[in-house]
């Protein structure tokens, strides 16, 4: 077994043997390395302040993606290039073409933010996709400013528009994969703190099979966008962690012929292209889930393991006939989604056991799926309530419907009286509406600080309604933004 972290601080190589485990990168940069260029705003991911960018070695290439430093444990850095703002200005004082691009257009004012967008758009820069509208919204919505205000940042992000993505980076791209390359460890890595609280990295699902099997009350950190909170915000002290970062076999994502096979760590970011593709409004919803610094981190096995009864993926999941492949030792399982989540809190997982995948049936193109989340806000904002319909129309009749809501129960739920009453029956207004009286039968909502019951009672059958409109023909254009209806009906 390996033991302590190997990686880069810009250039400079950097091997700690001896450290509190769920020390977060931002304290670390601040504290140990005195990079107080690096803000600390709310320490829940939310604001961006702490943004970071992470290199990795990708197919011999190094990609770079921002994430949120406050929730990122340093066991996570192992392997990794981290950069902060004080890496981008070039020795000889040059700024970097997106610090310049933010003094040409204004871009900061008090500045505490101004490190965070520089290293968001820093990221974008890297992106190599075209920077358009949406890719500047996308890249953007995980930062806060509160007094420049989003015009002048939005306007140094299109300054980098059509430009040649090359910077020192870039031109220095082959030695720091080289440098990367050399970092990279093979075994479990132990780090371990000065209290003797531990974290483990295994490389392979059999290792982290037999870890568990060592350590059954181990936590299992993945992308650690909830994780991260339990350290910040509820001061627990974790031990020992098991980070999913470097499971090999977790990091698959594959497209089969009668299911996409997505391994527990993929992250969001890699997982949204592909969704997208299959099922629109599943992208749609990834695209709206956290920040673009969460879904770089974040996962679908997290979101899914951590049995949150108003976690995004989960409702679509279930709507789509997804299934979860569960691990202990060299045993598996394959469970059908909806049965994993028990009650509130209390979900289907054994003591030594993991998430391994989940699988997601291939799109029918007999069948339509929409999904709809309804928050405050439409970025970065936690759901209120979550309605995901799944449905095979035949000669005019539904001829099978699923439908599973998010915030409307303890877990994730299908609405059963309201499918036994929509089955079998002509699409028109007269079965929606007997599908809208069953959803009262279905759910009892909470009130919270999120909505009331009535308004989460009032929004599911709401949205029943919407997905009758936009699934009949011809279908009505519901969509303010987004997938538009007949994108979503196709
Ligand atoms: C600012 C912010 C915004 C957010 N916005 C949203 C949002 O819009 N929608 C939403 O749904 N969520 C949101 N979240 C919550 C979070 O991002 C998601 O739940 C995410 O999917 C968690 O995945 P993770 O990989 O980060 O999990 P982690 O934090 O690493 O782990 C979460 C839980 O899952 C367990 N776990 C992880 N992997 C496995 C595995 N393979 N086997 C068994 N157990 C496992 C962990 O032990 C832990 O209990 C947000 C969080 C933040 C901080
Ligand atoms: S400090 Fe606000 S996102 Fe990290
Ligand atoms: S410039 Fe002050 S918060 Fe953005």
């Amino acid at each position: 077994m390996g033991k302590g972290i190997k990686f880069l601080l810009g250039n400079e190589r950097r091997e700690i043997e001896g450290i509190d485990p769920t020390m977060t990168v931002l304290n670390y940069l601040r504290l140990a390395e005195r990079r107080c260029g690096t803000k600390e705003g709310c320490a829940e991911g939310d604001c961006g302040a702490c943004t970071v960018v992470l290199g990795e070695l990708d197919g011999g290439k190094v990609s770079y993606r921002a994430v949120n430093s406050c929730i990122q444990f340093m066991p996570t850095l192992d392997g990794k290039q981290l950069l902060t703002v004080e890496d981008l200005q070039a020795p000889d004082g040059t700024l970097h073409p997106v610090q310049q691009a933010m003094v040409d257009n204004h871009g900061s004012q008090c500045g505490f933010c101004t490190p965070g967008f520089v290293m968001a758009l820093f990221a974008l820069f890297h992106d190599g996709s075209a920077i358009d509208r949406q890719r500047i919204d996308d890249a953007l919505a995980g930062n806060l400013c509160r007094c420049t205000g989003y015009g002048p940042i939005i306007a140094a992000a299109k300054q980098m528009r059509g430009k040649d993505a090359r910077d020192r980076f870039s031109a220095n791209s082959a030695a720091t994969a080289a440098k990367l390359g050399e970092l990279q460890q093979k075994d479990t890595v132990e780090i371990a703190g000065e209290d003797g609280r531990r974290c483990f990295t295994p490389r392979s699902a059999d290792a982290l099979a037999a870890l568990l099997l060592e350590h059954p009350g181990a936590t299992l950190l993945a992308g650690g966008t909830d994780i991260g909170l339990w350290v910040t915000k509820l001061h627990r002290r974790l031990d020992p962690v098991i980070y999913l970062g470097e499971v090999e076999e977790l990091q698959q994502l594959s497209i089969g012929e009668s299911a996409i096979e997505i391994g527990a760590g993929v992250t969001y970011a890699r997982l949204l292209p592909v969704l997208a593709k299959e099922y629109p409004d599943f992208g749609e919803l990834l695209r709206r889930l956290g920040s673009g610094q969460i879904r770089a981190a974040g996962t679908m096995g997290g979101n899914v393991a951590n049995g949150s009864p108003i976690g995004d993926s989960p409702p679509a999941l279930i709507a789509l006939g997804a299934r979860l492949v569960l691990r202990r030792d060299g045993g598996r399982r394959d469970i059908a989604l909806e049965d994993f989540f028990i009650e509130y809190g209390k979900q289907d997982r054994r003591p030594a056991e993991f998430v391994e995948k989940i699988l997601l049936p291939r799109r029918d193109k007999n069948r339509l799926f929409h999904c709809y989340k309804i928050s405050k806000r439409f970025d970065q904002d936690i759901t209120a309530s979550l309605g995901a319909f799944n449905l095979k129309l035949e000669k005019g009749r539904v001829a099978n419907i699923r439908i599973c809501f998010g915030g409307m129960a303890a877990t994730p739920k299908r609405a059963r009286h309201c499918e036994a009453a929509l089955n079998g029956k002509p699409w028109n207004r007269e079965t929606i509406a007997a599908g809208q009286a069953a959803l009262r039968q279905d759910y009892t909502p909470i009130s919270d600080m999120r909505a009331s019951r009535t308004y989460r009672s009032m929004v599911a059958e709401n949205l029943l309604l919407k997905f009758f409109h936009e699934t009949s023909e011809p279908a009505a254009a519901t969509r303010v933004v987004g997938t538009d209806a007949k994108a979503a009906h196709g």
